[in-house]
């Protein structure tokens, strides 16, 4: 095996195939892989863009001895992919002068199959749940988890069981779960009690846990960072923004890139800069005062990073430490202008994805990001995930939202010639 699992918090080593989702001491786990086991190269790498295999057309599995080296053949048997990854990398220069940047791009994992990044962890933990023979799988999520572990589950004939937090989920992402056949269990409370309802549950049952505590979803998460060195042609840029919720899209990020750097395919490394909302900050809170992640009630209109207590505190923090990173926090009303002009530039995103550029546009106008550096910004999840905010924003009915952009619907009468007098006006 090249690989083992070992713990964040006591290094306490523990077997690559051992179905275990944290230490005995409470830390998660992190897989650790053999450096020295394989040889990529940028060109082989490249090469499989250009491929018909199913693992390399995917934009997770083109790095596959980088996230799940279990050889060719034992990934033939278990992979299930639906070609996530390939998202577009947006040259947004133009948003990016209204930010303050010089040099902008946006990578938009919400053109993953399901609609958000989740995919890239998805079809790691799940194809691990089938490498280990699993029948069942699990997760809590405020949507686009349980989107995206249903569609796996579906395409594999896998039972797949969603907690999610009652009435605040969107309509988009509940429906998803509801469609691809998932049991939903609405609980009477948030994110972070359907957590811990659902680690409970995968302890006592034979159900595998497919939330982002479960290290192999960060294995898959990696190719995040990946994809955007190639996308780039392997040049660095000096920054990668993106949210912060449960912290395992940024801990995946920063520990891809310091593999990737271990093997010499990059040749430093990028800051990352990792931007939570106002209400749901608790990352924040501990950078900025050094201390430890204190768990808090979480409250923002970005309903998928409304999260107090998340799991990967630990690996996130290590993560910023390597990659020289900074956290910074928005308002719900930064984070809504920052979507309107997100949307309105053609490309859309859901809220929480625009913290992003809300982060961006903050962090540019206190000096920490200089204007002329070359900034990549991830926007996780599609605009359709959330149309109902959409509808109300451009309808003013937010409530502490000023809905500066507003793109009102207008109300004419079925008469041409009234239309075409308010469309001159
Ligand atoms: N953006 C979107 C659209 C998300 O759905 C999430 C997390 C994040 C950002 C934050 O990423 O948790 O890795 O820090 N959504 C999870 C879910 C928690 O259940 O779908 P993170």
């Amino acid at each position: 095996m090249n690989f083992y699992l070992s713990c964040t918090r006591c290094d306490t080593h523990f077997g690559g195939l051992e179905r275990r989702y944290r230490c005995d001491c409470g830390g998660t786990l992190d897989v650790v892989h053999d450096p020295t086991a394989f040889k990529l190269k940028r060109e082989d790498l490249d090469a499989r863009r250009n491929s018909n295999d199913p693992l390399d057309r995917s934009g997770v599995w083109r790095f596959r001895e980088l996230i799940l080296p279990l050889g060719d053949a034992a990934l033939a048997d278990c992979v299930v992919t639906r070609g996530e990854g390939n998202t577009h990398l947006y040259e947004a220069s133009k948003l990016g002068a209204s930010l303050g940047v010089a040099r902008l791009h946006l990578k938009h994992e919400g053109e993953n199959p399901t609609g958000s990044f989740k995919d890239r962890g998805m079809t790691a933990g799940i194809s691990m749940a089938r490498h280990l023979n699993m029948k069942q799988v699990a997760c809590a999520s405020t949507g686009n988890t349980s989107a995206s572990m249903a569609s796996y589950a579906a395409r594999c004939g896998m039972g797949a069981v969603v907690f999610i937090p009652d009435g605040k989920i969107t309509y988009g992402k509940l429906a998803q779960a509801l469609a691809y056949g998932a049991k939903t269990i609405q609980i009477a409370g948030d994110f972070d009690d359907a957590m811990v309802l659902v680690e409970s549950l995968c302890k006592t049952e034979d159900i595998y846990l497919l939330n982002s505590v479960n290290p192999f979803r960060i294995e898959g998460q990696k190719a995040i960072g990946f994809e955007i060195m190639q996308d780039l042609g392997w040049k660095v840029p000096d920054w990668i923004v993106l949210p912060g919720g449960n912290l395992g899209n940024n801990s995946a990020l920063a520990k891809g890139l310091v593999e990737l750097r271990e093997r010499g395919l990059i040749d430093k490394l990028p800051r990352m800069a990792v931007i939570q909302a106002e209400g749901a900050n608790p990352l924040y809170r501990a950078w900025s005062t050094s201390e430890a992640i204190v768990p808090m009630r979480a409250d923002t209109i970005a309903t998928a990073i409304k999260i107090g207590a998340p799991v990967s505190g630990d690996k996130s923090l290590r993560g910023l430490a390597a990659l020289g990173g900074v956290v910074a926090q928005v308002s719900d009303d930064q984070i809504m202008d920052a979507k309107a002009r997100v949307d309105a530039a053609g490309i859309g995103a859901e809220p929480a994805s625009c913290a992003t550029v809300a982060g961006i546009q903050k962090l540019v106008s206190n000096g920490v990001i200089g204007r002329n550096d070359h900034v990549v910004g991830i926007l996780t999840g599609h605009l359709l995930k959330d149309p109902d905010v959409v509808v109300s924003y451009h309808n003013g009915q937010l409530e502490g939202i000023d809905s500066r952009r507003a793109n009102a619907p207008i109300k004419a009468p079925a008469d041409i010639d009234a239309i075409v007098a308010l469309l001159r006006a």
